[in-house]
C-alpha cells in the first residue's frame, strides 16, 4: 500500500488535487485559497507544493492529498487511495494474502460485491422482474448500469451462497444482509426476500448497502401488507444519513453543470438519469441532512428538489429548504401534482419531466405559490407567509439574496418591503433543526487549543534552530516544564508553523527576534500574575504582600519598557 501511496504522490501534485475543488492563487512559493472546510471571505487556506501539504489558519485543518480527499469526499483512507489512484492512472495492488487476513471493512466490501453479483444473476433468471422494471419505464441499459438485482422469495439463498464463499456468520450478520434467528441459535436467514434490489455505493462506487423494493410475498408469509421498502441497517460501512443514492455516478455531472437534482426515491433517480439528468441523487425517503448537503456541496451549491407534492413531501421540502439556505445553498423546487413522482412523469413523457426541472422556481416562490393556492383569503395567506416563508429568508447567508427575496415576497403579498423587513427582524434566528430521525453528526470541527504567543514563539525557535543550541537558553527563559509542553505541542503545530515562517509572519529576523518576543511575553505574563497576586492580597487585607507585589510590579513594568 505504501508504494502505491508514494507513487500517487509522485504523479499528482497537491496543487492539482486541491485545485479541482477550490481556486488557488499564488502567494510567494506557496498557494492560497478560500478554505473549503469552513466559511470565510479572505483566503487563509495555504498549500505548499514543495511539501505537498496544506494548512488553514482559519480552522486548523491540515494534511496531504489523502487527508484532503478523505475530508472532501467523506471517505476513509482506502477510499481516498482508490479515488486518487484512478486519477493518477495507477492500478492498486489488491490486498495480499487470503481472505481471512483482510481487515473487517475490506471483507464487508467484498461481501457486498458478491451479493450484488448474486442478485444480478437472479434477475437474469427472471423474465417477470425484467418485464416489471421495463413496465416502470426503465431500459435494460439502466438496469445493467445500476446493477439492479433480485432477492428471491426464499429464506436462505443468499446466506448459503455467501457461506459457501467462506464468509463467517459474524460477517453475514454484521453486513445486515443476513439476520440471526431469535428462535434457533446459530441460524441465519436472508434479510431481503422477494425484493428488487438497489445497491447503494460509496463515493468510489463500491457497494455498501441495499434497498429492496417489495415484489412478491413468501409463500408462507401471513403478513398482509409487507413494507414497500426494506433497507440495510446501519453497519460499519453504511450510515444512512451520510449516503446519497447515485452520488458516485452523479458527481462529475453535478460539477460540470453546477447544479444537482435531489429526488426522493430510487425509481425517480433511475428515471432522471435515463432521461439525461446525470446530476441526480436520491435521499432515499429521508429529508436532506447536513451531511447530505456537505457531500453535494463539494460539487455544487445549487440544488433542485424534485418531489411529489403530498403533505409529507412538502413538509420535508420546507425543512430541506431551511437547512440548505442556512448553509448558503441555492434551492429551487420542482413539484409534481396529483401524487405523481418524477418516475411516473418521466415514464409518461420524458419531455414533461425535463420541462418541469428546467422551470423549477426558487423555494421561496414555490412556497408562496403553494400558500396562495391553499389559503382561504388574502389575510390568511399573508399570515402564513409570515410564519412559513420569512424564517426561510431570515436564515439565508447572503444579504443580497435576502434583499431580493424580501422584494419578491413584498410584491407577491402587496405589502411594503419595510413591513416585511420589520416582521423578519422579529424572527429569532435559531439554529436550523436537524432531521430528528437522522443520526447525522455535524461536520467535525477542529478544536484548536488556544496557544499563547510565548508558546508559539518557543515552538518556532525549536523549529528554526536545527542545531538545538537555543534549547538551553529557552529553558532558562520559560522554565523546564513549559519547555516540555512546547516540545510536546510541536509535532501537531508543525505544519502551521512552517507556513507561518514561509509567509514571513515570523522568522524574518530569525532566532534573535523570537527570543526578544519571548522575553517580552514572559514579562507580560509575569505582570499579569503579579497583578493577580496583588488583588488577592488586597482581598485578604495583607498589607505586606500588597507592598511586595507593588515593588515587583514596578520592576517588571520598567523591564517591559526597557528602562
Ligand atoms: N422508502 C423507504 N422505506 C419505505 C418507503 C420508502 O426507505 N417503507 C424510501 C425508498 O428509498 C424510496 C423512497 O423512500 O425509494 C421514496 O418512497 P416512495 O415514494 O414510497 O417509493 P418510490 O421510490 O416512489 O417507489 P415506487 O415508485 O416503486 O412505488
Ligand atoms: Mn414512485
Amino acid at each position: 500500500m505504501d508504494s502505491s501511496k508514494d507513487l500517487i504522490k509522485e504523479r499528482l501534485s497537491i496543487a492539482d488535487v486541491v485545485g479541482t475543488y477550490v481556486k488557488l492563487e499564488r502567494a510567494g512559493k506557496n498557494l492560497k485559497a478560500r478554505c473549503p472546510f469552513h466559511k470565510e471571505k479572505t483566503p487563509s487556506f495555504n498549500v505548499s507544493p514543495e511539501r505537498g501539504t496544506y494548512y488553514c489558519f482559519g480552522c486548523g485543518e491540515k494534511g496531504d492529498i489523502f487527508t484532503f480527499i478523505e475530508k472532501m469526499e467523506g471517505v476513509d483512507f482506502r477510499g481516498a487511495l482508490e479515488l486518487l489512484a484512478t486519477r493518477a492512472g495507477i492500478q492498486l495492488v489488491p490486498y495480499r494474502g487470503s481472505n481471512e487476513n483482510k481487515d473487517e471493512k475490506e471483507r464487508l466490501l467484498d461481501l457486498h460485491t458478491d451479493a450484488v453479483k448474486f442478485y444480478e444473476d437472479e434477475v437474469k433468471k427472471r423474465e417477470d422482474i425484467r418485464l416489471y422494471l421495463e413496465g416502470r419505464g426503465l431500459t435494460s441499459a439502466t438496469i445493467e448500469k445500476w446493477h439492479l438485482g433480485y432477492a428471491p422469495a426464499d429464506w436462505r439463498l443468499l446466506t448459503s451462497h455467501l457461506r459457501a464463499k467462506k464468509y463467517t456468520d459474524e460477517e453475514l450478520a454484521t453486513s445486515g444482509l443476513s439476520i440471526r434467528s431469535e428462535s434457533k441459535a446459530g441460524d441465519l436467514y436472508d434479510r431481503f426476500r422477494g425484493r428488487i434490489m438497489f445497491p447503494f455505493n460509496d463515493i468510489s462506487g463500491r457497494p455498501i448497502a441495499f434497498s429492496g423494493r417489495f415484489f412478491e410475498k413468501m409463500e408462507s408469509s401471513k403478513v398482509e401488507e409487507p413494507a414497500k421498502y426494506v433497507n440495510s441497517p446501519e453497519t460499519p460501512l453504511y450510515h444512512k444519513s451520510r449516503v446519497l443514492y447515485g452520488l458516485d455516478q452523479a458527481r462529475a455531472s453535478m460539477r460540470k453543470n453546477d447544479f444537482a437534482i435531489v429526488v426522493e426515491g430510487q425509481m425517480d433517480l433511475l428515471m432522471m438519469h435515463q432521461i439525461g439528468f446525470a446530476n441526480t441523487v436520491a435521499a432515499s425517503g429521508t429529508a436532506l441532512t447536513e451531511e447530505h448537503l456537505r457531500l453535494i456541496g463539494h460539487s455544487t451549491k445549487r440544488l433542485v428538489l424534485a418531489l411529489d407534492s403530498d403533505p409529507a413531501g412538502l413538509k420535508s421540502a420546507h425543512r430541506s429548504a431551511a437547512l440548505a439556505f442556512s448553509q448558503g445553498y441555492d434551492l429551487r423546487i420542482a413539484a409534481f401534482p396529483d401524487g405523481k413522482d418524477p418516475a411516473d412523469v418521466g415514464k409518461e413523457d420524458p419531455e414533461k419531466l425535463r420541462a418541469a426541472i428546467r422551470s423549477a422556481c426558487s423555494a421561496v416562490e414555490f412556497f408562496l405559490n403553494h400558500i396562495r393556492a391553499t389559503s382561504k383569503n388574502e389575510r390568511e395567506m399573508r399570515k402564513r407567509a409570515g410564519e412559513e416563508i420569512l424564517p426561510l429568508v431570515s436564515v439565508m447567508q447572503s444579504r443580497i439574496d435576502q434583499a431580493h427575496f424580501i422584494q419578491v415576497i413584498a410584491r407577491d403579498l402587496g405589502l411594503p418591503e419595510d413591513d416585511i423587513r420589520a416582521e423578519m427582524a422579529k424572527i429569532k434566528v435559531s439554529p436550523v433543526q436537524r432531521d430528528a430521525t437522522s443520526t447525522a453528526q455535524p461536520a467535525p470541527k477542529v478544536v484548536q487549543k488556544p496557544i499563547s504567543r510565548l508558546q508559539q514563539a518557543s515552538q518556532l525557535i525549536l523549529l528554526i534552530d536545527k542545531e538545538n543550541v537555543a534549547e538551553e537558553k529557552l529553558k532558562k527563559l520559560i522554565g523546564e516544564d513549559r519547555l516540555m509542553e512546547v516540545k510536546e505541542g510541536l509535532e501537531s503545530a508543525r505544519e502551521k508553523l512552517l507556513f507561518q515562517i514561509e509567509n514571513e509572519e515570523y522568522g524574518k529576523g530569525g532566532l534573535e527576534d523570537l527570543f526578544a518576543e519571548i522575553e517580552k511575553e514572559t514579562v507580560k505574563e509575569e505582570i499579569e500574575d503579579t497583578r493577580r497576586i496583588q488583588r488577592l492580597a488586597k482581598g485578604e487585607g495583607d498589607e505586606k504582600a500588597m507592598h511586595d507585589a507593588q515593588i515587583r510590579l514596578q520592576q517588571l513594568i520598567r523591564k517591559q519598557h526597557g528602562i
